[in-house]
């Protein structure tokens, strides 16, 4: 089935690391991100991918916008606080400069170059993660920047496994279903 072939591909691609926030009610959260991408030129569409099985993923089923903030190479110490704990088990925001944005979304003080996106649209296509699709309202950048890679942070481990969520799957890559 190709998944070794796959699977050096994706390493190769070596993508860039961010960080999503989200609120509802009263409850911050906020992961590293490796899924992602820019999904529009005109409008402004920014899309992220969350694994159902984070904290983040719940928040942000019942937020309004997202922060995505983007890594550099010298903040591995971020990526190591949203990517290795879990909202479920602490507060990652406590003892970080935080202000609060469109829809109350957090904003990392810590990282110049990010967006907030308006929720417009969510697509499960039954695989472990889900893909939350953004309309950018508002933008800050912090000049050209070396993005935090993956080859970078491969050695810290998620706070929670893709496969945490898969008492309930549906659908998976090994079976896919006939269009
Ligand atoms: C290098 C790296 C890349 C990751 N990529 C994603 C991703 O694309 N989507 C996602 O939802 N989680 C991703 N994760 C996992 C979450 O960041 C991690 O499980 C986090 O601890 C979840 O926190 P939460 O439960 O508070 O949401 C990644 C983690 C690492 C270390």
């Amino acid at each position: 089935m190709g998944s070794d072939a796959f699977d050096a591909i994706a390493e190769s691609i070596d993508t860039a690391l961010i960080v999503v926030t989200a609120a509802a009610d009263d409850s911050r959260a906020g992961c590293v991100v490796g899924f992602h991408a820019q999904s529009s030129i005109d409008p402004q569409r920014y899309s992220i991918w969350l694994s159902k099985a984070n904290h983040t993923y719940r928040i942000a089923m019942r937020a309004t916008h997202l922060g995505i903030h983007f890594l550099t190479a010298d903040d591995l110490g971020l990526a190591k606080r949203f990517g290795t704990l879990t909202g479920d088990d602490v507060d990652k925001f406590a003892d970080i400069a935080v202000s609060v944005g469109n829809g109350g979304v957090p904003v990392l003080d810590a990282c110049p170059n990010r967006m907030i996106g308006r929720r417009t649209a969510v697509l499960d296509e039954g695989g472990d993660h889900v893909c939350i699709a953004t309309e950018i309202v508002s933008a800050h950048g912090g000049g050209r920047f070396e993005p935090l890679r993956l080859s970078q942070a491969c050695d810290l481990e998620p706070g929670h496994d893709a496969s945490d969520y898969l008492d309930g799957a549906t659908e998976t890559l090994d079976r896919p279903r006939q269009l």
